[in-house]
């Protein structure tokens, strides 16, 4: 069953503990943490301290999505933190063997992040190294946008990759960006494992627990429910 991971970046910071908690309360699997530099991306969000008060407030995994430059100079910082899994983007590690292998000495689990353009045949020779792939199915930096329909077709193809890997099974395959229940099912049909949800748990006009139960209910509908 593919998981759902709510990411903080649409939550209301001011009662951060109690969204978290909702979160946990409503089955969430992991929760997903946006960090950008305005750098890497245009949008500056949040640090290490905020997922150290995340790490307070919830058990469930953290799963931090690290869009920012030279992501090693501050790995060491997250996972001090409390993230358990860091997710560093192919296009800003020049050397991303090394930053993988340094997220995993550390004690974290590691994972690889592709823009919408960059194709899916990069992953190739860094997937035996990674415990999770992260297809971006909008162009990273700000939540509430809309789905790229021609991510599903990518995610496919990620799916064949990751497929090929013998102890396939550990590698997770993460979609991130515009996912709400109405493409969760085909997300999910196409090989995701992993659901990151912004604006579609956080913004649902009936709440948290509601929008976290519309998911559920679609990702149980795919063809292909893993
Ligand atoms: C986008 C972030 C996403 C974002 C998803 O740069 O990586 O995690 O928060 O938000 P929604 O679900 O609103 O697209
Ligand atoms: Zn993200």
């Amino acid at each position: 069953m593919a998981k759902i991971a709510p990411s903080i970046l649409s939550a209301d910071f001011g009662c951060l503990a109690k969204q978290l908690a909702a979160c946990e309360a409503a089955g969430a699997d992991w929760i997903h943490v946006d960090v950008m530099d305005g750098h890497f991306v245009p949008n500056i969000t949040v640090g290490p301290l905020i997922v150290e008060a995340a790490r307070r407030a919830t058990r469930l995994p953290l799963d931090v999505h690290l869009m920012i430059a030279a992501p090693d100079r501050y790995v060491e910082a997250f996972v001090s933190a409390g993230a358990d899994r860091i997710t560093v983007h192919q296009e800003a590690c020049p050397h991303l063997h090394r930053v993988v292998e340094q997220v995993r000495m550390l004690g974290a689990s590691p994972g690889v992040a592709l823009n919408p353009a960059t194709p899916a045949e990069v992953l190739a020779d860094i997937l035996p190294y990674v415990d999770l792939v992260l297809i971006m199915t909008v162009n990273p930096g700000f939540g509430g946008q809309a789905y790229i329909p021609t991510s599903s077709a990518k995610v496919r193809r990620a799916r064949e990759l990751v497929g090929h890997i013998p102890s396939d099974a550990r590698v997770e395959l993460e979609v991130d960006g515009g996912i709400d229940a109405r493409v969760a099912h085909e997300v999910v049909d196409a090989g995701a494992t992993v659901l990151v949800a912004g604006s579609s748990v956080f913004r649902h006009p009936d709440g948290i627990a509601a929008a976290i139960a519309e998911l559920r209910r679609a990702v149980m509908r795919a063809p292909n429910a893993r």
